[in-house]
């Protein structure tokens, strides 16, 4: 391929060569038909295959082809099982195939930096151990195809507010060990065809034209092979980004930057040289995937798979035996989620689904004796006393109640942030009125991030599907009768409060610069070195049947840095089921600031009854590295380590000491608890923060003048930026000023969006936009 790709470049003229790093349209490559270079399709995904059929436009608000509609990452991460990541993502390439799609846009890979984060149901987890395990398996599924992925979007976005123009301020250790991980695990173990930058800067430097982190640690440190693209309208400057390795400006700028990288290669400014490596790697892509041959795919054996992926992610949170249910008792089935399931989030990732399925419709297909009561309205948070009294009624008739409740659309999705973690009133008075005439209630959440739950104590069961997919009726259902063995864990803690949680003071806020005060103490790490109880912790879930831990066995070689955990589970119970065994790592008395312990590991094992297996966990120099900013690279302080076999993150089971050499650190921790948790709350000031950063502390410089990148809201404050920019901003509400999911979402980004996402979004040329700000300032 190399002499072939080699040929091809030294036939191209300039301005062809130009026309590849930038997207034909929304979905395309282009290509050089006297070339013979076909134009590849890009769609978006992670859980399913989103291909518009119609004209391309941004968001899909033109409809996209049916395809199976898998779990989200949320719920597919509370599964801990590779193999299952693995399988759909080779389905969803299947459908790629079929689909003469190339390169389907995903896994969405960011750390959940807080529960508050819209996108949180596209991504996996708050551990980028965890998270790294799931992207990887999935990109190796999709791969498995001859189908490229897009592992995005890269790096520390971790919130919707502003995402276009914000600064994520991280201290390297954190980007390090927190937000880089999961990418680096990706990269490693599962080579993606392509990557997506971010639109956010990371320490005040666009992602997109970072050299550091595109070239130096990515491709430099990580060996990553393929293409780097934006995401949608992320670019800044173009040359710049060229330079830094970033080949695919997606979609286009419509010809803008092609001119720009043009001029600098005409004027000496840019080496030609490396316009030819942008090209090579994206030719290299363009010809892998012309190696596929159409073939169709069996959509219910798909449909199949996402109901098992669905059903293995179901996490019990609590069971005080009312479940599994009982075929010979009556149920009250109560909640509109119950009919129609909540089981994808808005955005760019929402899927046309093949068919729905419904818990309520799946339950009676079981042999589950039940009564439906609608409990609430889909679209209002209104308290409707009447359909409450209705639910009420069915329920006290009944020998108990299972209630589908959660969050609606409108409060998470893509292109915003939630501002609280409650759920709809309308559902909290439901499940309190009917826990106050039916003693036996549960409730099942749907919803792709954690919610309060101020009826806990009022209920004897509480199941959390999460977003189960185009199968997340049945799925559920299989649950609550028992036919599958709930086998979930949390990838992400349930806070008790909002406040808990470690960014509640830093977590997209009005400005643009996001501090991330609370440094590598993100999620449990937090809350297990801040001692903060948790609603439910990190790796949490129960089963129908009860695991032992048995013969913990250690072996590390300090030489090679390799090393394993051997441990015996058995299955105590009656019911055969799967448990996930986790290993975590601590280190008591160290130098630097340190977590209580950290996932190192993880292993899914399904037992029959009685049955005992042993399960060995892999140990590398990573499982006890920290990331040292005065080194700038990983190192094993020397010294004691406590290894735990655990069943969640608040359940040791076994434990070893582990003496591990490494280098002797005469240090004192960054952060003491006593100094930033005041009354229970993380509370960093700034100073202590900006003990973290090395040379100048990476804000937003003041800008007095307008700029592309100002933002709508700072434009619509000057009298001038409303005489230019009125106009075209309200043409764009006007377009977007539908009441679904997606318009919504559009009106939302809109405020904070910088003047050059105006172009990309059709509003203008990019030109005319500049001339504008020209006159203005
Ligand atoms: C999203 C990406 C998505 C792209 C294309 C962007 O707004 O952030 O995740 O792949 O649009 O739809």
């Amino acid at each position: 391929m190399k002499d072939k790709i080699k040929s091809i470049i030294s036939q191209m003229t300039l301005e062809e060569k130009v026309s590849l790093c930038s997207g034909k349209d929304f979905w395309h490559l282009k290509g050089i038909e006297r070339l013979g270079i076909p134009k590849i399709m890009v769609t978006d995904g992670p859980h399913g295959l989103r291909k518009q059929s119609g004209e391309a436009d941004h968001l899909g608000l033109n409809q996209s082809v049916r395809a199976t509609c898998f779990p989200t990452a949320a719920t597919t991460a509370s599964g801990w099982d590779r193999e299952n990541l693995f399988d759909m993502g080779k389905a969803i390439g299947e459908e790629c195939v079929q689909e003469q799609v190339s390169v389907v846009l995903g896994p969405g890979t960011n750390i959940k930096r807080s529960p508050l984060c819209g996108r949180n149901f596209e991504y996996f987890s708050e551990d980028p151990f965890l998270a790294g395990e799931m992207s990887a398996a999935w990109i190796n599924g999709v791969q498995s195809q001859g189908i490229g992925t897009s592992l995005k979007h890269f790096a520390a976005n971790n919130q919707e507010k502003a995402r276009l123009v914000s600064n994520s301020v991280v201290d390297e250790r954190a980007l390090r060990e927190i937000y880089l991980t999961a990418f680096e695990i990706a990269v490693k173990q599962a080579q993606p065809w392509t990557l997506m930058c971010s639109y956010n800067r990371i320490n005040n430097v666009y992602s997109c034209e970072n050299q550091w982190l595109l070239n130096d640690v990515l491709r430099g440190e990580w060996g990553f092979q393929g293409l780097v693209m934006t995401d949608w309208g992320a670019m800044n400057e173009r040359t710049k980004a060229l330079e830094a390795g970033l080949e695919l400006e997606m979609p286009s700028s419509g010809g803008y930057n092609d001119k720009k990288i043009v001029e600098a290669v005409r004027e000496g400014k840019m080496k030609e040289a490396v316009l030819d490596r942008a090209v090579t790697r994206i030719l290299t892509v363009i010809l892998k995937a012309q190696e596929v041959k159409k073939k169709n795919y069996d959509k219910d054996q798909h449909h199949n798979l996402a109901q098992k992926i669905g059903a293995e992610s179901i996490v019990l949170l609590k069971n005080d035996g009312m479940l599994p249910l009982n075929k010979d008792v009556s149920y009250a089935v109560i909640g509109a989620f119950a009919e129609k399931p909540r089981y994808q989030g808005a955005g760019s990732s929402k899927i046309n689904p093949h068919r729905v399925e419904g818990a309520l419709e799946a339950l009676r297909n079981m042999g589950i004796k039940c009564e439906y009561a609608q409990g609430y309205e889909l679209c209002s948070d209104e308290i409707r006393q009447e359909i409450i009294d209705e639910a009420t009624e069915c329920a006290a008739k009944a020998d108990g109640a299972v209630i589908f409740a959660g969050l609606p659309d409108s409060y998470e999705s893509e292109g915003f942030d939630r501002s609280h973690l409650d759920m709809p009133k309308n559902h909290n008075a439901l499940i309190e009125a009917v826990a106050k005439v039916n003693p036996n209630v549960t409730v099942v959440l749907q919803c792709g991030s954690p919610v309060l739950m101020p009826w806990k104590d009022d209920v004897k069961g509480i199941v959390l599907s999460y977003l189960g997919g185009e199968a997340a009726g049945s799925a559920s259902a299989k649950v609550l009768t028992g036919e599958v063995n709930p086998s979930g864990r949390l990838a992400e803690t349930f806070p008790m409060s909002l406040e808990d949680t470690p960014c509640y003071n830093n977590f997209a806020k009005e400005a643009k610069d996001v501090e991330y005060r609370e440094s590598i103490l993100v999620g449990y790490r937090y809350y297990d070195w801040a001692d903060i109880p948790v609603l439910y912790p990190f790796g949490y879930g129960l089963s129908y049947t009860d695991f032992s831990y048995e013969g913990m066995q250690v072996e590390w070689d300090d030489d090679s840095g390799t090393g394993s955990v051997k441990v015996t589970v058995s299955n105590k119970g009656k019911r055969a089921g799967s448990e996930v065994v986790q290993l975590y790592i601590g280190k008591e008395c160290s130098s630097v600031m340190r977590a209580p312990k950290e996932l190192k590991g993880f292993q899914k094992v399904f037992l029959n009854p009685q049955e005992t297996k042993t399960v060995k966990l892999m140990l590398d120099k990573r499982s006890f590295s920290y990331y040292d900013i005065e080194e700038h690279g990983w190192t094993i302080e020397d010294g004691n380590y406590q290894l735990y076999v655990a069943a969640s993150s608040r359940d040791m089971r076994l434990k070893a000491d582990l003496k591990v050499k490494g280098k002797v650190i005469m240090r004192s921790p960054e952060y003491k608890v006593t100094d930033v948790v005041k009354n229970g709350r993380f509370s960093c000031s700034r100073e202590q923060f900006k003990m973290l950063f090395e040379g100048e502390f990476p804000i937003t410089p003041q800008m007095d003048k307008i700029s592309l990148n100002s933002t709508v809201q700072e434009v619509l404050e000057k009298e001038a930026g409303r005489k230019s920019f009125q106009e075209m901003v309200d043409r764009f509400n006007k377009k977007f000023d539908g009441e679904d999911d997606l318009n919504i979402m559009m009106r939302a980004m809109l405020k904070d969006m910088p003047l050059r996402g105006l172009a990309m979004f059709g509003e203008a040329a990019m030109g005319d936009i500049e001339k504008k700000i020209k006159d203005m300032n």
